[in-house]
């Protein structure tokens, strides 16, 4: 997987094939992370129920997977149902549940195929029976998967997550004097893997509600106004071309510009 295979894929002269242009393969995101925010706006507008934007949101979901494996980015993180997410009304939430299932059951074998390996991150233990079980099947089936990792953060909360990694630690006996973030990182849901170098939300929200609090510290944040449903490949790429450009600096000091946007 690499830029290459994503060209491959994408129309050529087209929008997308531009932004590629622009990446620089050698400092792509590892790791990117996604806030999908909108669906229920996006229904409205069109004066549909809420749940049509969710259903509508699957596209969506498909295009970024595809997208983000051919790239080659290491990591996907999609943020699909936070902790908070229950406040909704019944009915929205078992039409999530639905969606998801029926993700699953059509996506496995494309997931199989792009070499993906899938997690569902949070507390998938706490989701309906049959949705849990669905969820640790792809997650077996995809075990041995080498290439992207696809987290789906489901029933996830950033403080519930720092919670729960807490108390893992103590349960495994760490003792305090050797605890220090990276130990403590091992607890995460997302242990063993790089932190998100690029954070994306759509719909235009400036928060963060409650999404990876301890692994977003450097993150780089992207806002886009497109609501969720209407994101594709055009998006994630002007995304990556935007992360291309920042300077980062982990509190250190500012790099020549030259440097930063990777001119030699
Ligand atoms: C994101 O869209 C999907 C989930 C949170 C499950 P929303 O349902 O939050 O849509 P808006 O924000 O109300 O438009
Ligand atoms: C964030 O979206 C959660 C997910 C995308 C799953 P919300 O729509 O739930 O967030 P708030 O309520 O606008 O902060
Ligand atoms: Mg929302």
């Amino acid at each position: 997987m690499g830029v290459d295979q994503l060209r491959a894929w994408i129309p050529a002269g087209g929008v997308e094939e531009a932004l590629l242009g622009q990446i620089v393969p050698e400092r792509l995101p590892r790791h990117v992370a996604i806030i999908m925010d909108g669906n229920g706006r996006w229904a409205a507008s069109r004066h549909l129920p809420r749940v049509e934007g969710h259903r509508a949101g699957i596209d969506s979901v498909r295009d970024t997977v595809e997208t983000s494996a051919r790239l080659g980015l290491d990591v996907l993180t999609l943020y699909a149902f936070s902790v908070e997410n229950w406040k909704r009304p019944a009915t929205e939430v078992s039409v999530l549940m639905g969606l998801l299932r029926r993700y699953l059951k059509l996506e496995l074998d494309t997931l199989l195929r792009n070499n993906i390996r899938f997690t569902a991150i949070g507390r998938p233990n706490e989701l309906p029976t049959e949705v849990y079980h669905e969820l640790l099947e792809a997650e077996a089936r995809t075990s041995r998967n080498t290439g992207m990792r696809f987290n789906i953060a489901l029933n996830y909360g950033g403080r519930a997550e720092i919670v729960d990694a807490a108390r893992r630690a103590i349960e495994a006996g760490v003792s305090p004097s050797s605890l220090d973030e990276s130990r403590f990182g091992e607890y995460l849901y997302t242990a063993g893997q790089p932190d998100p170098d690029l954070l994306i939300r759509t719909s235009g929200e400036m928060r963060v509600s409650n999404f990876l609090l301890w692994q977003i510290a450097y993150a780089e944040i992207w806002v886009t106004d497109t609501l969720w449903p209407d994101f594709r490949c055009q998006h994630l790429l002007e995304a990556v071309v935007a992360y291309q450009k920042r300077d980062r600096r982990y509190g250190g000091i500012a790099t020549a510009p030259a440097v930063a946007a990777g001119v030699k």
